[in-house]
Parts: C-alpha cells; sequence; structure tokens
C-alpha cells in the first residue's frame, strides 16, 4: 500500500494492498519469503533446439546469422531445402520420464525448478492456444511438457515449479513488424506475449514467472506493468509467485522481482536487492551440446564456489541443465545434480534460509565466504572454505571471539574443535587431521561458530 502524504493530509492511495500498473508500485510487493529461503534452484533448458543440439539454444539465430560452424553442420548433415521448423518433429521425448525428472530434481538439494515453457524460437512446451502448429502438442512430442514436469514436481517432491517464458521471438512476423514500427504498434504483445502468459499462468499456477527476451524493446512495448499488476492482484497465484527483472531493456537489473541482472551475474559482494546468479553448468550453452568435452561442465569445486559465493552476498543461484531431444538427462548433469545434493544434505545448514553476514568474504582467508543464522534465538556463523588450510590451521580475521565461542564443522561427528584468538584480530582454528571415513564431504567445508561477533 501507498501512503502519500502533503502537509497533515495523507491519501490512502492503494487502499486494499492492489498494485498499479507502475515500477513504484509493483516494487513495493514484498518478496514471497520462500523464494529468499530457498537458496538453489534448477533451470531447465529444453526445445526445439535440443535437436541440432550443438553450439547452444541460440541455434536458429546463429544459423540465419551465418555461424560458420552452423552452416558447415547444416551442409555436411541435412537436405539444403531443411528449414529450422523441420527439426520440431524430430524432438521425440521418448524417454522422458517425468517423475523421474522430479526425483532427480529433489535429490539435487534444489527447492525449485524453472522450466522453458518457450525459448525465443516461439515453441510452446505446452499446447498453447496462441502458437499454432508450433507447440509441443501439435508437433514432436505431441505431450504437454510443461503440465507432466509441473504436474510430478507438484505431486511427487516440495519443490516449487516456475516457468521461463521468452517475452521475445526471433522470427515472429508480427514481432518484426512491431520492430519495424519502432515498437509504436503491440501487434504481436496483443496476438502473442500476452495471451501466451495469461495462458501459463491461469493453467499451470507457475511460482516463478521468469521472464527473458526482453531486451529488443523497452517496458512499455512489452506492457510489463499491467501484466505485473494482474498477476499479483488477480491470478490465480498472486500471494506466491515471483518474479524476476527482465521486463524491458531500460527495467533489466532495476526493477520486478528479484534481479538476475546479466546471465552468471555474481557480484561477490552483498546486493541491496535480492537477486539470483542464473549459470549454466555447461559453461557455453544451456542446451545440451552433444559435442560437448568434460572439461566445459563445471567441476563440484567451481559450482560449489558459485554457490558459496552467491548465498553469501544475498544472492540465489539458478544452476541450468539441457535435456536431450528424447527428454533425458545425461549422465554428466545426473551426475553433477546427484553430488550437490550429497553436498547439501551435509551443509544444507549453513545455505537454505541463511542471511548474510557482515562480513562476505575473510579479510584474512580470502577464499572463506560467510553466512549467518539464528537458531532457537542463537545466532550461528558459517564459514564456508573452498580450500583446506594449508596447515590444518584456518585463521580468519572477521570473527570476533569471546569466552563462549563454540566451533565445529557441520557433518564432523568429532566434536567441536579447538582454537585461540588470533594475535592481529579474528581467530585461529586448529581442524583435527580427519581419515576418509570422517571427513564430511570431498571439497568445501562448512566451519559453523556460535558465540562470535
Ligand atoms: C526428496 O528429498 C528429500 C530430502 O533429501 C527426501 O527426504 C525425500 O524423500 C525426497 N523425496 C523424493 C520423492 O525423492
Ligand atoms: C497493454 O496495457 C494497456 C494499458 O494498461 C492496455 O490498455 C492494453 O489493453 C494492454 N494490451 C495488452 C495486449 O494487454
Ligand atoms: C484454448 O482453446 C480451447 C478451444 O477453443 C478452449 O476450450 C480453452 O479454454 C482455451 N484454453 C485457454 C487456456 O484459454
Ligand atoms: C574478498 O575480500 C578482500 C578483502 O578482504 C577483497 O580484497 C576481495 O576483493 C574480496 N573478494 C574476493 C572475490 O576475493
Ligand atoms: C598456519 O598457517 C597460518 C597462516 O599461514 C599461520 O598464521 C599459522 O601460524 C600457522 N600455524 C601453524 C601451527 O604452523
Ligand atoms: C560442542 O559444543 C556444544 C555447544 O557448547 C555442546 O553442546 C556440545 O556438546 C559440544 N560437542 C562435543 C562433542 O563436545
Amino acid at each position: 500500500m501507498l501512503i502519500k502524504c502533503i502537509l497533515l493530509l495523507c491519501v490512502f492511495q492503494v487502499t486494499l494492498g492492489r498494485y498499479e500498473p507502475n515500477w513504484e508500485s509493483i516494487d513495493s510487493r514484498p518478496l514471497p519469503a520462500w523464494f529468499d529461503e530457498s537458496k538453489v534452484g534448477i533451470l531447465i533448458h529444453w526445445g526445439v533446439f535440443s535437436v541440432p543440439s550443438i553450439l547452444s539454444e541460440w541455434f536458429w539465430y546463429q544459423w540465419e546469422t551465418k555461424t560458420p560452424l552452423l552452416v558447415d553442420f547444416m551442409k555436411n548433415n541435412y537436405r539444403q531445402d531443411w528449414t529450422y521448423p523441420d527439426f520440431a518433429n524430430q524432438l521425440t521425448a521418448e524417454f522422458f520420464d517425468a517423475e523421474e525428472w522430479a526425483s532427480l530434481l529433489n535429490i539435487s538439494g534444489a527447492k525449485y525448478v524453472v522450466m522453458v515453457g518457450k525459448h525465443h524460437e516461439g515453441f510452446t512446451m505446452w499446447p498453447s492456444n496462441y502458437s499454432w502448429n508450433w507447440n509441443a502438442m501439435d508437433v514432436g512430442p505431441k505431450r504437454d511438457l510443461i503440465g507432466e514436469v509441473g504436474a510430478a514436481i507438484r505431486s511427487k517432491t516440495k519443490l516449487h515449479f516456475g516457468i521461463y517464458h521468452s517475452l521475445f521471438e526471433w522470427f515472429n512476423p508480427l514481432f518484426e513488424r512491431d520492430r519495424s514500427n519502432a515498437f509504436k504498434t503491440q501487434d504481436f504483445i496483443a496476438a502473442k506475449t500476452m495471451p501466451e502468459l495469461y495462458e501459463l499462468v491461469n493453467k499451470y499456477k507457475p511460482d516463478i514467472v521468469w521472464s527473458d527476451g526482453s531486451h529488443a524493446a523497452d517496458d512499455w512495448y512489452w506492457n510489463a506493468t499491467t501484466f505485473l499488476s494482474w498477476l499479483y492482484n488477480d491470478s490465480p497465484v498472486k500471494d506466491t509467485v515471483v518474479v524476476n527483472d527482465r521486463w524491458g531493456i531500460n527495467v533489466n537489473c532495476i526493477h520486478g522481482g528479484f534481479l538476475n541482472c546479466g546471465d552468471r551475474f555474481n557480484p561477490k559482494v552483498l546486493q541491496k536487492r535480492k537477486w539470483e546468479n542464473v549459470m549454466t553448468l555447461d559453461k557455453y550453452s544451456a542446451g545440451y551440446r552433444r559435442n560437448a568435452k568434460l572439461e566445459d561442465y563445471f567441476t563440484m569445486i567451481e559450482l560449489l564456489t558459485e554457490v558459496a559465493q552467491t548465498v553469501s552476498c544475498g544472492g540465489n543461484i539458478l544452476i541450468n541443465i539441457g535435456i536431450t531431444k528424447e527428454g533425458t538427462v545425461v549422465p554428466i548433469y545426473q551426475d553433477i545434480l546427484t553430488k550437490l545434493g550429497k553436498w547439501l544434505t551435509v551443509n544444507g545448514e549453513g545455505i537454505y534460509s541463511s542471511k548474510p553476514w557482515t562480513t562476505q568474504n575473510d579479510t584474512i582467508s580470502n577464499y572463506v565466504w560467510y553466512t549467518s543464522k539464528v537458531i532457537n534465538n542463537e545466532p550461528y556463523v558459517y564459514a564456508i572454505m573452498l580450500e583446506w588450510p594449508k596447515n590444518n590451521t584456518l585463521v580468519l580475521g572477521a570473527p570476533k571471539t569471546s569466552s563462549t565461542t563454540v566451533v565445529s564443522m557441520l557433518g564432523y561427528t568429532g566434536g567441536n574443535f579447538s582454537w585461540k584468538p588470533n594475535p592481529a584480530g579474528g581467530i585461529q582454528i586448529m581442524l583435527p587431521s580427519m581419515n576418509v571415513n570422517e571427513i564430511p564431504c570431498n571439497d568445501v567445508w562448512v566451519i559453523k561458530m556460535q558465540g562470535v561477533d
């Protein structure tokens, strides 16, 4: 509710908590708590681009703009008159099992899932009334993929289910016409973007509307605040839904719900507003690439470093996996997600529902990132160690010790650690030598401190 005061006269502007179609009002909505508490989400890229499965999910655009790799690939492997839409029939999904996905996603320790409903290619992964013959029910799998995944996630897990939606489409004639009119017309918005968004929300009741593809035009062209005020006031998910910031080139990283800013945004300093680091486990592509190499994927240390830095600075991390045209999650992604889940089973106490601490990375041991949490009125500080200190002594500059300081390691059952004040300020923690059966995880360990300031 906005209250405007002129001298002593206060006008209750948005009575009954209704949001208005402007950013001041949209931004004033408190972010539903579940989102900040979740910390870890999984993004799923699946679409017609999963059929050629080479270079990236931007295949169509990259082919049209004559990227040599793709021009050669098409010349060597396909009929001369092959068009991108011809790929859709080969999005076969014959091994797709939504319940199997749900179980893997749950094992990963993530608390939410965002699935691509429509990427820039315009193909809808649900039977949209507004995407005639260019949707997963009419062509290819002949199934409602969004519906199946959403239902499996909700029936088998406690994860929140969100949908990624691209506002623009690379080659939609209506969009191209609006663009050639310098976006003074909104025919594409009226015929496609808006009906589709309302359809998605009413039909699938997503917990997140994860918008993308806004970079071609300003927010007013996309009618963003009109949609968002409906979403917040009158939609079936008005109390629980969360949105990001990709609602216009002029508002990205400024307005909306949480801030994504650019892809792979990881500022490594505390942010004022809730944000999310959207990153891809394949460093070069969100879509699955058949010719990816092992070294193209994040190692566990690299991934856990992103997790620690992101959560420490107040962010959530949205970890992308790409799906094959058959509908499978290839073993490399299964492996990473399973290991992430094992790590979070041990160390989740320092991640989920944590708050940033007064310091983000330590002043002496820069490879240590902090989070904090109050449990039963007792404040705790968690020091996430990206490396094991060389002589088993962890020297931290930021924590101020007291007579009640107690130090332990999450997942270590051999007791509390001895420590002493560091002469130059801070604390020296003596880590016991642990054998392979005692060490809680292979890499990245979390020190828990009580009674520090
Ligand atoms: C989901 O994960 C939680 C936590 O690891 C576990 O307790 C639960 O049994 C899992 N549920 C399913 C359906 O796998
Ligand atoms: C866009 O927003 C304007 C102003 O709120 C509204 O009049 C118009 O109907 C909207 N257009 C669409 C396609 O939703
Ligand atoms: C889609 O169109 C069908 C048939 O015209 C209609 O019954 C259905 O309600 C529409 N669905 C949505 C979500 O608008
Ligand atoms: C960590 O902290 C130090 C100062 O203590 C700072 O100079 C550095 O830039 C910070 N960030 C990283 C990523 O190390
Ligand atoms: C371990 O290394 C730290 C930092 O290099 C140093 O301050 C400390 O004195 C060393 N401790 C021992 C027991 O060697
Ligand atoms: C570690 O310290 C905590 C808090 O003082 C205490 O409750 C716990 O019993 C200690 N653990 C061991 C194994 O001594």
